[in-house]
Protein backbone atom coordinates (compact mmCIF):
# COMPACT_ATOMS: atom_id res chain seq x y z
CA UNK A 1 0.00 0.00 0.00
CA UNK A 2 1.31 3.25 -0.73
CA UNK A 3 -0.34 7.10 -0.84
CA UNK A 4 1.87 9.82 -2.49
CA UNK A 5 2.03 12.97 -2.53
CA UNK A 6 3.87 14.64 -5.08
CA UNK A 7 4.14 18.62 -6.02
CA UNK A 8 5.34 20.32 -9.02
CA UNK A 9 6.88 23.57 -9.25
CA UNK A 10 9.38 23.65 -12.08
CA UNK A 11 7.71 26.33 -14.44
CA UNK A 12 4.74 28.93 -13.64
CA UNK A 13 2.05 26.13 -12.57
CA UNK A 14 1.99 25.24 -8.61
CA UNK A 15 0.63 21.88 -8.76
CA UNK A 16 -0.51 19.08 -5.82
CA UNK A 17 -1.31 15.42 -6.45
CA UNK A 18 -1.64 12.50 -4.63
CA UNK A 19 -1.86 8.46 -6.01
CA UNK A 20 -3.00 5.98 -3.92
CA UNK A 21 -1.42 2.59 -5.32
CA UNK A 22 -0.99 3.80 -8.42
CA UNK A 23 -4.11 5.67 -8.65
CA UNK A 24 -4.51 9.32 -9.25
CA UNK A 25 -7.24 10.45 -6.33
CA UNK A 26 -6.11 14.38 -6.61
CA UNK A 27 -4.70 16.81 -9.28
CA UNK A 28 -4.51 20.35 -8.11
CA UNK A 29 -3.02 22.78 -10.44
CA UNK A 30 -2.44 26.74 -10.09
CA UNK A 31 -2.15 28.58 -12.99
CA UNK A 32 0.13 31.76 -12.76
CA UNK A 33 -1.97 34.62 -15.37
CA UNK A 34 0.07 37.36 -14.20
CA UNK A 35 3.04 36.05 -16.77
CA UNK A 36 0.21 36.86 -20.03
CA UNK A 37 0.97 40.68 -19.61
CA UNK A 38 5.23 40.23 -19.84
CA UNK A 39 4.63 38.24 -23.05
CA UNK A 40 6.70 35.07 -20.90
CA UNK A 41 7.48 33.69 -17.45
CA UNK A 42 9.15 36.00 -15.16
CA UNK A 43 11.18 33.67 -13.17
CA UNK A 44 10.78 36.10 -9.94
CA UNK A 45 7.67 36.56 -10.24
CA UNK A 46 6.66 32.70 -10.15
CA UNK A 47 8.79 31.55 -6.87
CA UNK A 48 6.76 34.09 -5.44
CA UNK A 49 3.08 33.03 -6.56
CA UNK A 50 4.20 29.33 -5.92
CA UNK A 51 4.94 30.44 -2.17
CA UNK A 52 1.69 32.08 -1.96
CA UNK A 53 -0.44 28.89 -3.72
CA UNK A 54 2.04 26.03 -2.39
CA UNK A 55 0.00 25.70 0.94
CA UNK A 56 -3.99 26.21 -0.06
CA UNK A 57 -3.41 23.67 -3.18
CA UNK A 58 -1.31 21.20 -0.51
CA UNK A 59 -4.51 21.60 1.52
CA UNK A 60 -7.14 21.01 -1.93
CA UNK A 61 -5.07 18.08 -2.64
CA UNK A 62 -5.94 16.31 0.66
CA UNK A 63 -9.32 17.38 0.78
CA UNK A 64 -9.88 16.00 -2.79
CA UNK A 65 -8.41 12.93 -2.09
CA UNK A 66 -10.35 13.07 0.87
CA UNK A 67 -7.52 11.85 3.19
CA UNK A 68 -5.47 13.07 6.12
CA UNK A 69 -1.99 14.10 6.04
CA UNK A 70 -0.90 11.28 8.32
CA UNK A 71 -2.01 8.87 5.76
CA UNK A 72 0.60 9.53 3.79
CA UNK A 73 3.25 7.25 3.18
CA UNK A 74 5.95 9.76 0.95
CA UNK A 75 6.90 12.53 -0.09
CA UNK A 76 7.37 13.09 -3.90
CA UNK A 77 8.79 16.28 -5.90
CA UNK A 78 10.06 18.12 -9.37
CA UNK A 79 13.75 18.39 -8.72
CA UNK A 80 14.35 20.19 -12.29
CA UNK A 81 15.02 20.78 -14.86
CA UNK A 82 13.23 24.07 -14.39
CA UNK A 83 13.73 27.42 -12.77
CA UNK A 84 15.93 27.64 -9.73
CA UNK A 85 13.76 29.98 -7.79
CA UNK A 86 10.44 28.31 -8.88
CA UNK A 87 11.71 24.87 -7.81
CA UNK A 88 13.28 25.89 -4.75
CA UNK A 89 9.60 26.52 -3.44
CA UNK A 90 8.50 23.20 -4.34
CA UNK A 91 11.78 21.54 -3.30
CA UNK A 92 11.83 23.34 0.27
CA UNK A 93 8.29 22.63 1.07
CA UNK A 94 8.65 18.77 0.07
CA UNK A 95 11.49 18.85 2.41
CA UNK A 96 9.98 20.60 5.59
CA UNK A 97 6.60 18.42 5.05
CA UNK A 98 8.64 15.11 4.70
CA UNK A 99 10.79 15.76 7.85
CA UNK A 100 7.74 17.18 9.98
CA UNK A 101 6.04 14.23 9.33
CA UNK A 102 8.63 11.76 9.08
CA UNK A 103 8.15 10.69 5.42
CA UNK A 104 10.66 9.08 2.46
CA UNK A 105 11.84 11.82 -0.15
CA UNK A 106 11.38 11.26 -3.80
CA UNK A 107 13.03 13.16 -6.76
CA UNK A 108 11.52 13.18 -9.80
CA UNK A 109 13.06 14.29 -12.95
CA UNK A 110 10.33 16.66 -15.02
CA UNK A 111 11.41 15.50 -18.51
CA UNK A 112 10.95 11.63 -17.45
CA UNK A 113 7.38 13.07 -15.74
CA UNK A 114 6.14 14.12 -18.66
CA UNK A 115 7.17 10.48 -20.36
CA UNK A 116 5.50 8.55 -17.43
CA UNK A 117 2.21 10.56 -17.20
CA UNK A 118 1.53 7.72 -20.14
CA UNK A 119 1.20 5.41 -17.05
CA UNK A 120 -1.64 7.28 -15.10
CA UNK A 121 -4.51 5.58 -17.59
CA UNK A 122 -5.32 2.97 -19.87
CA UNK A 123 -3.98 2.76 -22.53
CA UNK A 124 -0.16 2.31 -21.70
CA UNK A 125 2.39 2.22 -24.22
CA UNK A 126 5.04 -1.22 -23.84
CA UNK A 127 8.67 -1.14 -23.43
CA UNK A 128 10.38 -0.63 -25.27
CA UNK A 129 8.46 2.72 -26.64
CA UNK A 130 9.59 6.07 -28.78
CA UNK A 131 8.05 9.34 -26.62
CA UNK A 132 8.13 12.35 -28.81
CA UNK A 133 8.40 15.07 -25.35
CA UNK A 134 7.54 18.73 -26.57
CA UNK A 135 6.94 21.46 -23.83
CA UNK A 136 8.21 25.01 -23.57
CA UNK A 137 11.88 24.52 -22.54
CA UNK A 138 12.62 21.07 -24.46
CA UNK A 139 12.56 19.06 -27.37
CA UNK A 140 13.17 15.16 -27.21
CA UNK A 141 13.12 12.08 -28.95
CA UNK A 142 13.43 9.46 -26.04
CA UNK A 143 14.00 5.82 -26.32
CA UNK A 144 12.24 4.33 -23.02
CA UNK A 145 13.18 1.13 -22.30
CA UNK A 146 12.01 0.80 -18.52
CA UNK A 147 10.12 3.21 -16.25
CA UNK A 148 14.03 4.33 -14.98
CA UNK A 149 15.63 3.62 -18.18
CA UNK A 150 15.81 6.30 -21.30
CA UNK A 151 17.87 7.36 -23.85
CA UNK A 152 17.84 10.89 -25.53
CA UNK A 153 17.85 10.25 -29.20
CA UNK A 154 17.49 13.09 -30.70
CA UNK A 155 16.76 16.97 -29.31
CA UNK A 156 16.30 20.37 -30.49
CA UNK A 157 20.16 22.03 -30.97
CA UNK A 158 18.57 25.57 -29.62
CA UNK A 159 14.72 26.34 -29.45
CA UNK A 160 11.88 24.12 -28.07
CA UNK A 161 9.01 23.58 -30.29
CA UNK A 162 6.73 25.30 -27.90
CA UNK A 163 8.84 28.16 -27.83
CA UNK A 164 9.04 27.93 -31.69
CA UNK A 165 4.59 28.57 -30.64
CA UNK A 166 4.93 31.14 -28.23
CA UNK A 167 7.56 33.39 -29.94
CA UNK A 168 5.24 33.41 -33.32
CA UNK A 169 2.68 34.28 -31.25
CA UNK A 170 4.32 37.02 -29.74
CA UNK A 171 5.35 38.42 -32.93
CA UNK A 172 1.36 38.31 -33.73
CA UNK A 173 0.76 39.82 -30.98
CA UNK A 174 -0.67 37.47 -29.10
CA UNK A 175 -0.37 36.87 -25.16
CA UNK A 176 2.04 34.50 -23.30
CA UNK A 177 1.76 31.49 -23.55
CA UNK A 178 0.56 31.51 -26.99
CA UNK A 179 0.49 27.98 -28.06
CA UNK A 180 -2.64 27.17 -27.08
CA UNK A 181 -3.97 30.09 -28.95
CA UNK A 182 -2.32 29.65 -32.51
CA UNK A 183 -4.33 26.25 -31.84
CA UNK A 184 -7.12 28.05 -31.90
CA UNK A 185 -6.84 30.59 -34.72
CA UNK A 186 -5.34 27.78 -36.96
CA UNK A 187 -8.52 25.86 -36.51
CA UNK A 188 -9.86 28.31 -38.44
CA UNK A 189 -7.14 28.88 -41.34
CA UNK A 190 -5.68 27.78 -44.57
CA UNK A 191 -2.36 25.55 -43.58
CA UNK A 192 -0.80 25.83 -47.04
CA UNK A 193 -1.70 29.28 -47.20
CA UNK A 194 1.90 30.10 -46.72
CA UNK A 195 5.05 28.46 -46.56
CA UNK A 196 8.30 27.72 -44.72
CA UNK A 197 11.54 26.53 -45.09
CA UNK A 198 12.68 22.98 -42.99
CA UNK A 199 15.45 23.35 -40.84
CA UNK A 200 18.13 21.17 -42.23
CA UNK A 201 19.48 18.92 -39.58
CA UNK A 202 20.99 15.83 -39.30
CA UNK A 203 20.65 12.65 -37.64
CA UNK A 204 17.17 13.23 -34.93
CA UNK A 205 18.00 16.29 -34.07
CA UNK A 206 16.09 19.57 -34.35
CA UNK A 207 16.74 23.12 -34.51
CA UNK A 208 13.69 26.23 -34.28
CA UNK A 209 15.68 29.49 -33.84
CA UNK A 210 16.18 30.07 -37.83
CA UNK A 211 12.20 29.27 -38.53
CA UNK A 212 11.73 31.08 -35.99
CA UNK A 213 14.10 34.21 -37.60
CA UNK A 214 12.53 32.78 -41.05
CA UNK A 215 8.82 34.08 -39.82
CA UNK A 216 10.13 37.49 -38.23
CA UNK A 217 11.45 37.77 -41.31
CA UNK A 218 8.36 37.03 -43.09
CA UNK A 219 5.82 39.06 -41.15
CA UNK A 220 8.12 42.11 -41.42
CA UNK A 221 7.99 42.03 -44.96
CA UNK A 222 4.40 41.34 -45.70
CA UNK A 223 3.09 44.24 -42.84
CA UNK A 224 5.73 46.82 -45.32
CA UNK A 225 3.74 46.31 -47.84
CA UNK A 226 -0.12 45.56 -46.03
CA UNK A 227 -0.20 47.55 -42.78
CA UNK A 228 -2.88 45.44 -41.36
CA UNK A 229 -1.20 42.25 -42.64
CA UNK A 230 -1.40 40.47 -39.43
CA UNK A 231 -5.05 41.09 -38.42
CA UNK A 232 -6.42 40.34 -42.09
CA UNK A 233 -4.81 36.66 -42.46
CA UNK A 234 -4.57 35.62 -38.49
CA UNK A 235 -5.91 32.44 -39.24
CA UNK A 236 -3.68 31.46 -42.15
CA UNK A 237 -1.06 32.53 -40.48
CA UNK A 238 -1.39 30.41 -37.04
CA UNK A 239 -2.39 27.11 -39.60
CA UNK A 240 0.60 27.30 -41.77
CA UNK A 241 3.28 27.78 -38.84
CA UNK A 242 1.38 25.30 -36.97
CA UNK A 243 1.37 22.66 -39.79
CA UNK A 244 4.96 23.14 -40.48
CA UNK A 245 6.15 22.76 -36.82
CA UNK A 246 3.76 19.70 -37.01
CA UNK A 247 5.63 18.40 -39.87
CA UNK A 248 9.03 19.18 -38.89
CA UNK A 249 8.26 16.84 -35.29
CA UNK A 250 6.86 14.41 -37.08
CA UNK A 251 9.63 13.91 -39.94
CA UNK A 252 12.46 13.41 -37.46
CA UNK A 253 9.93 11.01 -35.16
CA UNK A 254 8.98 9.07 -38.14
CA UNK A 255 12.94 8.98 -38.87
CA UNK A 256 13.18 7.84 -35.18
CA UNK A 257 10.73 4.61 -35.50
CA UNK A 258 11.99 3.51 -38.79
CA UNK A 259 15.78 3.59 -37.36
CA UNK A 260 15.05 2.29 -34.15
CA UNK A 261 12.41 -0.60 -35.56
CA UNK A 262 9.54 0.35 -32.73
CA UNK A 263 6.07 0.89 -33.64
CA UNK A 264 4.84 1.95 -30.12
CA UNK A 265 5.22 5.73 -30.56
CA UNK A 266 4.08 8.42 -27.67
CA UNK A 267 3.69 12.15 -27.31
CA UNK A 268 4.04 14.50 -24.07
CA UNK A 269 4.78 17.83 -23.02
CA UNK A 270 2.53 21.11 -23.34
CA UNK A 271 2.42 21.31 -26.89
CA UNK A 272 1.46 17.71 -27.34
CA UNK A 273 -2.06 19.22 -26.40
CA UNK A 274 -1.14 20.75 -29.92
CA UNK A 275 -4.77 19.24 -32.11
CA UNK A 276 -2.49 19.63 -35.17
CA UNK A 277 -0.07 17.12 -33.84
CA UNK A 278 -2.55 14.85 -31.97
CA UNK A 279 -4.15 14.82 -35.79
CA UNK A 280 -0.62 14.36 -37.51
CA UNK A 281 0.20 11.74 -35.43
CA UNK A 282 -3.51 9.66 -35.77
CA UNK A 283 -2.45 10.38 -39.66
CA UNK A 284 1.11 8.72 -39.00
CA UNK A 285 -0.51 5.68 -37.21
CA UNK A 286 -2.55 4.46 -40.19
CA UNK A 287 0.03 5.29 -42.78
CA UNK A 288 3.00 3.48 -40.78
CA UNK A 289 0.81 1.17 -38.68
CA UNK A 290 1.87 2.32 -35.05
CA UNK A 291 0.01 2.29 -32.31
CA UNK A 292 0.17 5.83 -30.72
CA UNK A 293 -0.39 7.21 -27.14
CA UNK A 294 -1.82 10.53 -26.77
CA UNK A 295 -1.88 12.23 -23.29
CA UNK A 296 -5.42 13.62 -21.97
CA UNK A 297 -5.22 17.50 -22.24
CA UNK A 298 -4.70 17.57 -18.55
CA UNK A 299 -1.97 15.55 -18.68
CA UNK A 300 0.23 17.24 -21.31
CA UNK A 301 1.13 20.54 -19.71
CA UNK A 302 2.29 20.72 -16.31
CA UNK A 303 1.02 18.72 -13.63
CA UNK A 304 1.60 17.06 -10.03
CA UNK A 305 -0.28 13.49 -11.28
CA UNK A 306 2.88 12.88 -13.75
CA UNK A 307 5.18 13.51 -10.33
CA UNK A 308 3.15 11.27 -8.40
CA UNK A 309 2.74 8.59 -11.01
CA UNK A 310 7.17 8.95 -11.47
CA UNK A 311 7.52 8.93 -8.07
CA UNK A 312 4.62 5.47 -7.72
CA UNK A 313 7.20 3.95 -9.97
CA UNK A 314 10.17 5.21 -7.75
CA UNK A 315 8.47 3.78 -4.56
CA UNK A 316 8.32 -0.03 -5.25
CA UNK A 317 11.96 0.75 -6.23
CA UNK A 318 12.49 1.89 -2.90
CA UNK A 319 14.42 4.75 -4.88
CA UNK A 320 14.97 8.18 -1.95
CA UNK A 321 16.70 10.88 -1.65
CA UNK A 322 17.96 12.64 1.76
CA UNK A 323 17.13 15.96 3.17
CA UNK A 324 20.36 16.93 1.36
CA UNK A 325 18.88 17.34 -1.79
CA UNK A 326 18.89 20.32 -3.44
CA UNK A 327 16.83 21.68 -6.63
CA UNK A 328 18.42 21.82 -9.97
CA UNK A 329 17.82 23.98 -12.85
CA UNK A 330 20.05 21.83 -15.28
CA UNK A 331 19.03 18.23 -14.31
CA UNK A 332 20.92 14.81 -16.30
CA UNK A 333 18.70 12.83 -17.89
O1 LIG B 1 5.02 21.09 -20.59
P1 LIG B 1 4.67 22.51 -20.41
O2 LIG B 1 3.39 22.85 -19.67
O3 LIG B 1 5.78 23.30 -19.65
C1 LIG B 1 7.13 23.07 -19.82
O4 LIG B 1 7.64 22.11 -19.19
O5 LIG B 1 7.71 23.83 -20.63
O6 LIG B 1 4.64 23.16 -21.86
C2 LIG B 1 4.29 24.50 -22.07
C3 LIG B 1 4.35 24.78 -23.57
C4 LIG B 1 4.19 26.24 -23.90
O7 LIG B 1 5.18 26.60 -24.85
C5 LIG B 1 2.79 26.30 -24.55
O8 LIG B 1 2.62 27.33 -25.49
C6 LIG B 1 2.73 24.94 -25.20
O9 LIG B 1 3.29 24.07 -24.25
N1 LIG B 1 1.34 24.54 -25.50
C7 LIG B 1 0.86 24.42 -26.77
C8 LIG B 1 -0.51 24.05 -26.64
N2 LIG B 1 -0.81 23.95 -25.31
C9 LIG B 1 0.34 24.25 -24.63
N3 LIG B 1 1.45 24.59 -27.95
C10 LIG B 1 0.72 24.40 -29.05
N4 LIG B 1 -0.60 24.07 -29.02
C11 LIG B 1 -1.24 23.87 -27.86
N5 LIG B 1 -2.54 23.52 -27.85
ZN1 LIG C 1 6.78 20.49 -18.47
Amino acid sequence: MSVILAIESSCDETSVAICNNGKITANVIANQTIHENYGGVIPELASRVHQQNIVPVIQQALIDANIDKKELDAVAFTQGPGLLGALLVGVSFAKSFALALDLPLISVNHMHAHILAHFIDDPKPEFPFLCLTVSGGHTQIVLVKSYFEMEIVGETLDDAAGEAFDKTAKLLNLPYPGGPLIDRHAKLGNPLAFKFADPQIKDLDYSFSGFKTSILYFIRNQEKEQSNFIADHLNDICASVQHSIVRILLQKLKKAAAQYGIREIAIAGGVSANSGLREGLQKAAEELNWNVYIPAFQYCTDNAAMIAIAGYHKFLNGDFVGQDVAPLSRMEF
